[in-house]
């Protein structure tokens, strides 16, 4: 767990808990050291790259595009790897480029703007049964019903299958995660097994009765697309279309609760909607690392880069480089640019990009109406022990409520 550096003057402990719950200041002490820094944490070497110069630059280098699903040198977790192997986000070059632009068809912005009204809707309607109850969980009680609606109706899957989803991507996001153990990774690669084995059937149902969804439009392309990649594509839009949406609302309402100025700013003004979504995801970036394999030996800011060096972007630490980001600890929802990067850059910048920002876009905007203080109904904020995402347990507020 404790780091010995071997390459940079000075030494530094990188513990996982540091990352959990407040990862900040250990993301600044590593970059005051070096942007692109030597070490270990739970057993994983490599360089942990905290400057966003340098960060968006392996992002961009197709010298850098190669990602493995799972680092670990065994085959026990067949099924996992077999699956991520399918996956879009741990594909490279022709293949991904080829399964990126099928999919890429469905969240266009033209095609997102469609569900606009099916967000609108049941975002009014989660708030107005739970504002009157004055306390609420956003997590459990707003975050995730609306967002995993949304992804469902997408997919063109049960709406009754949504609390299985939860739990699905709730553990499938833990096994990629750093802090994963072999257990979470064994019980992933059972879940995974009962995740192929549900979209199974529901792509054969879809074969036979094709709706307008996008599993039907894409058994529709099986000249360009396999079953296994059909399946892999279906499991990763459920556990990326919606964990990280429901951290970014999550993680909004706490910015706001935390800052009453910012929130009163808002209120007064609405065209600050979006800017304060990207301030958010700025701030508190849902995902906080992405991890590279190098393909080539490399100089990177003075440091050098072996071939199969593995190099863990920590995407927090980037967009809050004081060199790009002016009094970058700070949540200001008026900053000019926000030139984050919490979607990624590149060739896998994150395809969900406007569903995303759509979906957190209504949710503000309802708040503000609704809502008049945001107040946290306890201080003890916990977040997952997870060190790759920004992610609550649960986020309680009382809420003192406007007319609407
Ligand atoms: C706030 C919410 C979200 C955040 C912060 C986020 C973040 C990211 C990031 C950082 C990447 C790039 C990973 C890398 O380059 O290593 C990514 C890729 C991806 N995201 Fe998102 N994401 C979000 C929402 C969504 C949604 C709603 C969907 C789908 C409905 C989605 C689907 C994907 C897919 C499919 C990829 C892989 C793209 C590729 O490999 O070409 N994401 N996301």
């Amino acid at each position: 767990m404790n780091t010995v550096n071997q390459t940079n003057e000075k030494q530094i402990h990188l513990k996982r808990e540091d990352l959990m719950d407040d990862p900040y200041a250990l993301y600044e002490r590593l970059r005051e050291i070096y942007p692109i820094y030597k070490g270990r944490m739970l057993k994983q070497s490599g360089w942990f790259v905290t400057g966003y110069k340098e960060a968006a630059l392996i992002l961009k280098e197709p010298s850098f595009f190669t990602r493995i699903p799972l680092p670990e040198s065994t085959e026990k977790y067949g099924q996992l790897k077999r699956v991520q192997s399918k996956m879009m986000l741990y594909m490279n070059n022709q293949d991904h480029r080829k399964l990126r632009l099928l999919v890429n068809k469905a969240f266009t912005p033209k095609q997102v703007e469609k569900f606009r009204p099916l967000i609108e809707e049941v975002i009014d309607s989660l708030l107005d049964e739970l504002i009157v109850k004055k306390e609420f969980d956003v997590v459990s009680e707003f975050a995730f019903p609306l967002t995993s609606l949304v992804i469902a109706t997408i997919l063109g899957v049960p709406q009754e299958d949504r609390g299985r989803f939860r739990v699905w991507a709730s553990a499938l996001l833990q096994s990629i995660d750093f802090s994963r153990s072999h257990k979470t990774l064994e019980d992933s690669d059972r879940l995974i097994g009962e995740l192929n084995d549900y979209f199974t059937l529901v792509i054969d149902k879809k074969r036979k009765n094709p709706g307008h969804d996008l599993i039907s439009k894409l058994i529709k392309e099986q000249d360009k697309i396999t079953n296994e990649e059909l399946i892999a594509t279906s499991i990763l839009l459920v556990i990326a279309g919606h964990e990280t949406t429901v951290n970014l609302i999550s993680n909004t309402v706490l910015a706001f609760a935390k800052h009453p100025a910012e929130w009163e700013l808002l209120k007064s003004d609405s065209s600050l909607v979006a800017p304060a979504i990207e301030e958010v995801l700025r701030y508190e970036s849902p995902t906080q690392l992405t991890a590279r394999v190098a393909m080539k030996d490399i100089e990177i800011a003075g440091q050098e880069l072996k071939s199969g060096d593995q190099i863990y972007l920590l995407l927090g630490a980037a967009n809050r480089d004081p060199d790009v980001f002016e009094n970058p600890n700070k949540f200001i929802i008026s900053r000019k640019a926000t030139p984050h990067l919490s979607f990624g850059m590149g060739g896998h910048f994150c395809l969900g990009s406007t569903l995303a920002r759509l979906e957190a876009h209504a949710a503000l905007a309802a708040l503000i109406q609704h809502v008049d203080k945001l107040e946290l109904a306890s201080h003890d904020i916990k977040w997952r022990k997870l060190v790759g995402f920004r992610s609550l347990e649960q986020l309680k507020i009382h809420t003192v409520h406007a007319s609407k």
